[in-house]
């Protein structure tokens, strides 16, 4: 509630602030709320959500092998339950569409639902998606989605335990500039991707934690990770915890909370 009330001051005083991710932020939310959007924004959505649909009402069986656990569920429980809800989506959305040339590491591809959102906005800036998954038939899920909206030159999904593929990630030679940590929610494999991703970044980049409340260790990560010393920006958006690195900034772990929904 707090957060509502600050949040047109919130808003203001980050929009007086002359940082070009952090005007990213703004905006993106901005866009979100209003709902203000492009001919091409709509059009992409309803074929993001499209995807969404159809996804919940595959019965596909998944088995959760990978994870040592005798689990199945289906695509469509998976869906309904794993997916970043449209709203979120859409705010990813906008972010990536503010990129010059988006470069994005996503960490938990899912069902590839924020993939398909983070694939369509970075198309005409010829961006490029890293995505990372256990379950290998949600890999081919999102692979064979992903190819239907850009060539397969830009994007991976990597499959695998992040104990085996995170290492591996690191080794590649790539740079990203949007981060989108979103498996693994708990406490010590959240910082440790958090840490050592400040390599793995160019100049400046923007790193979003999804369910920073969801747990008292993810709690106490997303604190940790805000006052980390290389931290420009925070912006708490109770669901999401979204900070900015950029290495020509000279102001340091400057917070900020808006609302967007719960
Ligand atoms: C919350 S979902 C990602 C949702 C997706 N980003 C979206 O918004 O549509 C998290 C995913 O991370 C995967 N995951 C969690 N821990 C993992 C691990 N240790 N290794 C590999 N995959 C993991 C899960 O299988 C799950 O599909």
């Amino acid at each position: 509630m707090k957060r509502r009330l600050n949040q047109r001051s919130e808003l203001n005083k980050m929009k007086a602030i002359d940082n070009e991710l952090l005007q990213v932020i703004t905006k993106s939310f901005d866009l979100t709320k209003s709902g203000d959007n492009q001919k091409e924004d709509l059009e992409a959505f309803q074929l993001c959500e499209a995807y969404r649909e159809k996804l919940l009402a595959d019965t596909t069986q998944i088995t959760y092998e990978v994870f040592n656990m005798d689990h199945v569920d289906t695509v469509q429980n998976i869906c309904r339950k794993a997916a970043s809800p449209a709203k979120w989506c859409r705010f990813l959305y906008h972010m990536t569409r503010s990129l010059n040339q988006p470069r994005i590491l996503e960490i938990g591809t899912n069902v590839g639902i924020s993939g398909t959102y983070l694939l369509h906005s970075s198309k005409a800036n010829n961006g490029r998606l890293t995505t990372m998954e256990g379950l290998p038939q949600l890999c081919n899920f999102s692979a064979e989605q992903f190819a239907t909206i850009v060539p397969e030159s830009n994007f991976a999904v990597i499959q695998g335990l992040y104990e085996n593929t995170f290492p591996e990630v690191l080794k590649r030679d790539e740079t990203y500039n949007l981060l989108f940590i979103d498996g693994n929610h708990k406490k010590e494999p959240t910082l440790e991707y958090f840490e050592a991703l400040m390599d793995k970044i160019d100049q400046a980049a923007i790193f979003v934690f999804d369910d920073i409340n969801w747990s008292q260790g993810m709690s106490e990560a997303w604190e940790q990770i805000k006052r980390n010393e290389h931290v420009n920006f925070s912006i708490d958006l109770y669901k999401l915890g979204i900070v900015i690195i950029d290495r020509n900034e000279t102001r340091k772990n400057v917070e900020f909370g808006l609302h967007l929904e719960y």
